[in-house]
């Protein structure tokens, strides 16, 4: 038998169109329903972006208005979700706790819908429920990080946008505005980019016509790899084990020799850099010079130019997003999180996509197990249907 194309990890396969996003790795650009993502984050709020994501065009002040009205509701972190969320341990990792607290967020909206066909939704319904994912995340990613701290719970205010208010909950204290330029930039970099292991994840649940909510929450679970979302906190062990610039190149020696990944650099897509990593290090330059931290800008100088210098391989957005994160006061853990926090976004426009014009995916498998054997004993039931004559694979 000859062994059939396989396209291991899919790498190089286009499986569907889609009209959210393109990512062009020639042209090293990202558009979001055609706008380059950089001039996306250099003139928007991730509010407004999230309204063109999910609706294809960039809102009027009326349409931001009543979107923003419309998530107010969301936005408290709901008593069950809390108390959810209150039962874990301390010491969870805030991945777990976000991909709870959107499981308890899903049961909650959807009980009464006993059958799975009708919790599909209509495209209104998964509409006002991305709106509700969105609203709702800020305050499950800044409550986990206050919990782990020992801190009580701050509700959002009216008064702020997203994200002020986001940084607000965490830290309760009102953010400089380079601060939250910085923020609003990074959720809008995060927001979106095409056919990634999370979104692919999250389309593949909806194809089986699963409901929104079940989507979001198994595409958390495939952004916590470290290959994946979970790069960003990566980043900041590396920097932290390193240290000091001046520490550089010994580490990485050490590193390349015991044939480390070095989280933060590399791409499926991008082979010649990540057309995100501009603008978030323009937003990282910021924040070093407000937080006065020279040497966090010496140490990513000096780890980026003496890795591409070995491997030629570039930094993608997790390298300036981990230490501007850091900047900011978040924990290391909360990093993925917050990438959670700006994906949904995309997340939920790629599945309202999936489901207007839905196919099963379902892909072939090779087999290289054992050859066909018995167990000893067995007697076959010659009643039984003749399984040679069973279309392959047919039990699922
Ligand atoms: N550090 C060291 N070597 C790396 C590397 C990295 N970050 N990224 C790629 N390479 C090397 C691989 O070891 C491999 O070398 P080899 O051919 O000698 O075995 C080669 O480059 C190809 O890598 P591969 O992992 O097959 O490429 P890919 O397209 O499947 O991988 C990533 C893409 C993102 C999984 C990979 O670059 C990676 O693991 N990066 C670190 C994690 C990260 O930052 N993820 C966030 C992505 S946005």
């Amino acid at each position: 038998m000859t062994d059939p194309d396989i396209k291991k990890g899919l790498a190089g396969v286009t499986v569907d169109h889609t009209a959210v996003s393109k990512v062009n790795p020639e042209t090293n650009s990202l558009l979001y329903r055609g706008y380059p993502v950089q001039e996306l984050a250099a003139t928007q709020s991730f509010e407004a972006v999230a309204y063109l994501l999910w609706n294809g065009e960039l809102p009027t002040e009326e349409q931001l208005s009543a979107q923003t009205a419309d998530g107010v509701r969301w936005a408290p972190l709901a008593p069950e979700v809390k108390a959810a969320i209150d039962q874990l341990p301390t010491d969870v990792h805030p991945m777990d706790e976000v991909r709870t607290a959107v499981s308890v967020i899903g049961a909650l909206d959807l009980a009464g819908i006993l059958s799975v066909l009708d919790a599909v939704g209509s495209p209104d319904e998964n509409r006002a429920r991305s709106l509700h994912l969105f609203a709702a995340l800020p305050a499950i990613v800044a409550y986990g990080q206050r919990r782990r701290h020992g801190l009580e719970y701050i509700p959002p205010r009216d008064d702020l946008g997203y994200a002020a208010n986001f940084l607000w909950m965490t830290f309760g204290e009102e953010a400089e505005d380079v601060v939250v330029d910085a923020f609003n930039r990074s959720m809008i970099l995060y927001a979106e980019h095409s056919f990634n292991a999370s979104t692919f994840t999250a389309r593949v649940i909806t194809s089986t016509l699963s409901d929104l909510y079940s989507a979001v929450t198994g595409a958390i679970g495939a952004l916590k790899g470290p290959l994946h979302g979970g790069a960003n906190e990566a980043v900041l062990h590396i920097f932290d084990e390193i240290g000091t610039a001046e520490n550089v190149v010994p580490w990485l020696d050490d590193a390349l020799a015991s044939k480390r990944k070095i989280m933060g650099f590399g791409h499926r897509v991008y082979k010649r850099g990540d057309s995100r990593v501009p603008t978030m290090k323009a937003a990282l330059d910021t924040l070093v010079d407000h937080y006065d931290r020279p040497d966090v800008a010496r140490l990513y100088a000096t780890l980026e130019r003496e890795f591409v210098e070995r491997k030629g391989i570039y930094p993608n957005l997790d390298y300036p997003s981990g230490p501007a994160y850091n900047l900011m006061g978040f924990d290391t853990v909360t990093f993925t999180p917050l990438f959670v926090a700006a994906r949904v976004v995309g997340w939920t426009a790629h599945i309202m996509e999936q489901q207007a014009a839905n196919a099963l995916i379902r892909p072939l498998s090779a087999y290289n197990g054992p050859d066909e054997r018995h167990v000893e004993g067995y007697v076959p039931d010659t009643a039984a249907i003749d399984v040679a004559e069973r279309p392959e694979e047919a039990a699922g």
